[in-house]
């Protein structure tokens, strides 16, 4: 063959692999508001950046006719590029070949960037869009998914990983998403399930939408599976450019800071957002926007247990995790859901070198049968263990209430947090006032003439005694008392202090997280 003609070849070959299941499938996919697997990743990855690795893969099945069904690239497109110059490995699914179906080629592909991701210590983001299993291919499927999972277990902790979800993603499949740090749903487009709306029909009559068991509102408030939702894709590879900018390429690495002007850092808003009344909402959010930089934010689990608030943000240009307590939603009190919400980020944090910034205004524990039946107990104690394994740098801030365990639990100096800030107005107590006069003088009212003034009086003896920061900061659980404007100084002055902070735990093989 004559050179030119090679040539020709593979350009012919390419040329049929950026075609992918052809132009009627591709009108299909963007007739649904979905983009193309290679429109995703052109969006996602700085311009021109994309470098594919195995184009010309294939499938080797003969069965039910797959032999004459071949797909340069075989449904799925892979490589890495650059978000804001950054090296991330990226695989992308093409809903357009055999419905984006995974066999032994595709899975095959996935792994080798996966692996690439490892050894080269990159993200990993996958672009997920696919009827799952291809069922032509039978077991080699099942394997093939298994030896991602597998790959997602090892790498976590390890590099970051972002799953998208852009289209269907069913049955087993969805435990790759699951394994990963981040899940991302496309509003309208992208459902998620083990088992779909016909099977749980089948088995327990329930009549219900693909869009409400597994849609990304169901996931991003019930379920909690979805971290982050989008009402388009385009704004959905948004938000997976700025996740990737809060994040180091790897467990050895921080996450990159920007350049930051020292200012005037006092913030006198502060000073006037709590209310008079303990017992008033206010949205914790304020305080958080205005200790850290401006417009810094990305929350994370917005819609999902909302008494508890967490994101990434930046504090004089370094990356922190933030946690917080929400005292507008529930008063702000830790429930089952709020526990795992914020353990899971913690150690996400606690892997990837990112301090941790905490605020606390929290009355206890939800209180009731249905949380105890659920599991309060071992639920609680994951964030418990989490933060007590944490060994990044670690600040919190008590705005107001720090009530019985709840207090110990929302990084306290006991479990190892490296710097304990309290608000006057803090209230630091084993619990609320009156539910201690009531055991504790018991007796007293009992015998009074008027047990309900007796009540008053010994609630607000206890409340002076106890509902301030100053029991605490006697003893140290405090490190300072600071005004609210000087948070974000006293901050900033922490995590600078803590910059080089090297802390190990105690050598063993894993601890044993109450899951
Ligand atoms: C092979 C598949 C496929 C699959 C879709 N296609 N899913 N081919 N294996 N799993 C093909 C279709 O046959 C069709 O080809 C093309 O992709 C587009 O699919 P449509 O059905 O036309 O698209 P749409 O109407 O959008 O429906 C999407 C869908 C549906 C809901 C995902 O395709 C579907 O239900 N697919 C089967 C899902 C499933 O049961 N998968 C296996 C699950 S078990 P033609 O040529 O006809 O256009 C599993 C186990 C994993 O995944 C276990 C891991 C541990």
């Amino acid at each position: 063959m004559a050179m030119k003609s090679k040539f020709d070849l593979l350009e012919s070959r390419s040329a049929e692999a950026l075609k992918g299941g052809g132009a009627e499938r591709i009108e299909a996919q963007h007739k649904k508001g979905k983009l193309t697997a290679r429109e995703r990743i052109h969006l996602l990855l700085d311009e021109g950046s994309f470098q594919e690795i195995g184009q010309l893969v294939t499938h080797r099945s003969v069965n039910f006719g797959l032999d004459k069904q071949h797909f340069l690239g075989d449904g799925v497109i892979t490589g890495h590029g650059t978000i804001d110059g950054r090296t991330v490995f990226v695989f992308s699914q093409d809903f357009t070949v055999l419905g984006g179906s995974l066999a032994e080629a595709h899975a095959g592909k996935i792994c080798k960037v996966m692996d690439l991701a490892m050894r080269n210590g990159a993200p990993l983001i996958g672009l997920n869009d696919s009827g799952g299993a291809r069922i032509q291919e039978g077991v080699v499927s099942l394997g093939g998914y298994a030896d991602i999972f597998h790959r997602n277990v090892m790498a976590s902790g390890v590099v970051p990983q972002i799953s998208a979800i852009l289209g269907p993603c069913a049955g087993g499949a969805v435990y790759s998403p699951a394994l990963t740090d981040f899940v991302l749903m496309v509003e309208g487009t992208s459902y998620m399930f083990v088992t779909g709306p016909n099977v749980v029909k089948t088995v327990t009559h329930e009549e219900v939408s693909s869009e409400e068991l597994g849609g990304a509102s169901t996931h991003a408030s019930k379920s909690g599976v979805a971290h982050f939702t989008a009402p388009d894709e385009l704004d959905a590879i948004d938000q997976l450019r700025r996740l990737v900018s809060f994040l180091p390429n790897n467990c050895e690495e921080r996450p990159a800071a920007l350049p930051y002007e020292p200012g005037d850092e006092t913030r006198p808003a502060l000073d006037a957002i709590l209310p008079d009344n303990p017992n008033q909402p206010y949205d914790i959010r304020e305080v958080m926007n205005a200790v850290i930089d401006p417009d810094s934010s990305m929350e994370v689990h917005a819609d999902y247990a909302r008494n508890m608030v967490i994101g990434f943000a930046r504090v004089a240009g370094e990356v922190v995790g933030c946690v917080a307590n929400q005292p507008a939603v529930l008063a702000g009190v830790l429930d089952i859901d709020a526990s795992i919400k914020a353990a899971r980020f913690v150690r996400f944090c606690d892997a990837f070198n990112i301090p941790l910034l905490v605020f606390v205004d929290v009355p206890g524990f939800l209180p009731g049968t249905e949380q105890e039946w659920r599991g309060i107990i071992n639920h609680g104690a994951k964030l418990l263990y989490a933060f007590s394994e944490a060994t990044v740098p670690r600040i919190t801030v008590i705005t107001r209430k720090a009530y019985g365990g709840a207090y110990d639990v929302m990084n306290s100096k006991h479990i190892g947090c490296d710097v304990n800030f309290a608000w006057p107005a803090a209230e630091i107590a084993v619990m609320g006032a009156k539910g201690a006069a009531e055991i504790i003088f018991r007796n007293d009212i009992r015998g009074a003439q008027d047990p309900e003034a007796m009540l008053a009086a010994k609630e607000a003896e206890y409340r002076d005694r106890f509902a301030n920061p100053y029991e605490a900061a006697a003893r140290g659980f405090i490190d300072e008392v600071i005004m609210p404007h000087a948070t974000r100084r006293k901050v900033i002055e922490a995590l600078r202090m803590l910059r080089n902070k090297a802390q190990a735990l105690p050598r063993k093989k894993h601890g044993n997280l109450p899951l």
